[in-house]
């Protein structure tokens, strides 16, 4: 049974990956879904994946792209009610190598580009007494890893915005809440792998085993199952989860 039919649900990064596979899942169950990235390639393939599907061209390191982007999507499918913010990127060094301009970009992206983007959302969903924000942020927002400290560092602050954005709106009807996985399988994953194999000289299977190893499960993460934790948590029955980090990554972090 389609259980998000008549809602509408925007997916920042929804080109490939995770958000693809939310994108996905929410339009399987009802929803119209707008996704968007910088790739209109990308974003082309995977609207062409289900008719529920279409897409806005945005940059939301850009506060102006970030508006216009909620505000092509409102035209196209009307008022988001659903915002996954989803968009981010990863890139590692050790501290000695993270100058001025990685350390930017990682907070510029992963945490301004989700304050950026749910500040927009609250506009759209203002009044509307039933809304839902999700963050992607990682199993690295609640935990520490050596080679990451600038992502890492912005991941957190995406669990203190969720956090704080959760009490904030708790008496309009919006749940505000963390989604973190561990290591998934996509492009994010396929670049680690192909550093741990030029930075150690590991073949890939050593490499993958490497990633594995910090999931108790001995598994990487599916996009399909990140897709599933948030369908629960903006389907019915979630009402009373607020401000919460959810990790998906077999018992890695809790
Ligand atoms: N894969 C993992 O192991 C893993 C683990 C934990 C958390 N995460 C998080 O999951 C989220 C999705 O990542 P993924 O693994 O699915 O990787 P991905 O396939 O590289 O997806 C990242 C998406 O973000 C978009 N994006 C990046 N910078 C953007 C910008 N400035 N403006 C607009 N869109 C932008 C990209 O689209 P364009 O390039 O077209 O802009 C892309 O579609 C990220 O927040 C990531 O940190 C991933």
């Amino acid at each position: 049974m389609a259980t998000l039919t008549g809602k509408h649900a925007l997916v920042t990064g929804g080109g490939s990956g995770i958000g693809a596979a939310i994108a996905l899942k929410l339009a399987r169950e009802g929803a119209a879904v707008t996704i968007s990235g910088r790739r209109q390639q990308a974003l082309e393939e995977q609207s062409g994946r289900h008719t529920n599907i279409d897409f806005v061209t945005a940059d939301i390191t850009n506060p102006n792209s970030v508006a216009s982007m909620f505000e092509s999507a409102h035209k196209m499918a009307g008022p988001v009610e659903i915002i996954i913010a989803n968009a981010g990127i990863a890139k590692s060094a050790s501290l000695a190598k993270t100058d001025l301009s990685l350390w930017n970009e990682m907070i510029g992206v992963n945490l301004t580009g989700t304050f950026l983007t749910l500040k927009e959302a609250a506009k759209h969903m203002s009044g509307a007494n039933w809304g839902r924000m999700i963050t992607i942020a990682s199993t690295a927002g609640i935990k520490g890893s050596s080679y990451i400290s600038a992502y890492s560092a912005a991941k957190h602050g995406v669990v203190g915005l969720t956090r704080s954005l959760a009490i904030e709106f708790a008496g309009k009807g919006i749940t505000v809440n963390a989604v973190c996985p561990g290591f998934t399988e996509t492009s994010i994953v396929e670049t680690t792998i192909a550093n741990i194999m030029e930075k150690t000289g590991l073949d890939e299977e050593a490499a993958r085993s490497a990633l594995t190893k910090s999931n108790p499960t001995g598994k990487i993460i599916q996009p399909e199952e990140v897709a599933a934790v948030v369908n629960w948590l903006v389907g019915p029955g979630s009402d009373a989860v607020t401000g919460q980090s959810i990790s998906v990554c077999g018992g890695e972090t809790w």
